[in-house]
C-alpha cells in the first residue's frame, strides 16, 4: 500500500504524526508538503495529492487544512479523486465500501490525532464493494469535470502567495 499525504501551514505537525503513524503501520508514504509552518496555501497540497491518486502513483491519499474544507475542495477538481471530509467513523467507512473514496480529509484544528487514527484505521480496513451501478455514477462524476488548460499548472497559485506576502491576502 503506498499513500500520499498533504496539508497547508496551519497544521504541519499533526500531518507529520499522520505519515509517522502510516509509516508505524508498513505503509509507503509520499508526503507532499508542507514541510513547516510558512505560510502557503491549501490548494496547492490538495492539487499535489489528488494528482498522485489520480494517475495511480499511490492507491489512496490524505489531506488536511484548519478545517479540512480548503483542502477537500480542491483534491475533488482532480479527476478520478472523491475525497471525504469526515469526523464521523461511520461516514469514512461508508464512503470507502459505496462511494470508492480514495482520499481521507481531516480539519486538523477540529479533531484530534485520537479521532484521526481511528477514522484512518476505518478508511483503511474498508474496502470498495463495486456494484455496476455505483461504477456508473463514479463515472457519470468524472463526467462532470470541466478541464480547463491551466490545470496542470505547478504555479497556478503564485500569484496568490505574493499576494500573501505582500500582506493583500486573507482568509
Ligand atoms: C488557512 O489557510 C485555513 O483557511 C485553512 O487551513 C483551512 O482551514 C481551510 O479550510
Amino acid at each position: 500500500m503506498k499513500m500520499a499525504v498533504g496539508c497547508d501551514h496551519i497544521v504541519t505537525e499533526i500531518k507529520d504524526d499522520v505519515v509517522k503513524y502510516l509509516k508505524k503501520k508498513g505503509i509507503e508514504v509520499i508526503d507532499c508538503g508542507t514541510y513547516d509552518k510558512e505560510r502557503t496555501h491549501y490548494p496547492i497540497y490538495g492539487k499535489r495529492v489528488g494528482e498522485k491518486v489520480s494517475t495511480g502513483e499511490v492507491d489512496l491519499g490524505i489531506v488536511l487544512c484548519g478545517t479540512g474544507v480548503g483542502i477537500t475542495n480542491a483534491c475533488n477538481k482532480i479527476k478520478n479523486v472523491r475525497c471525504v471530509l469526515t469526523q464521523d467513523v461511520c461516514v469514512a467507512r461508508y464512503a470507502r465500501e459505496e462511494l470508492n473514496a480514495n482520499v481521507l480529509g481531516f480539519g486538523g484544528r477540529v479533531s484530534g490525532m485520537g479521532m484521526i487514527e481511528d477514522l484512518i484505521d476505518a478508511f483503511l480496513k474498508t474496502e470498495y464493494h463495486p456494484t455496476p451501478e455505483k461504477d456508473a455514477v463514479i463515472e457519470a462524476i468524472n463526467g462532470l469535470i470541466q478541464h480547463d488548460p491551466a490545470c496542470g499548472k505547478e504555479d497556478l497559485f503564485d500569484d496568490l502567495l505574493e499576494k500573501w506576502d505582500r500582506g493583500e491576502y486573507h482568509d
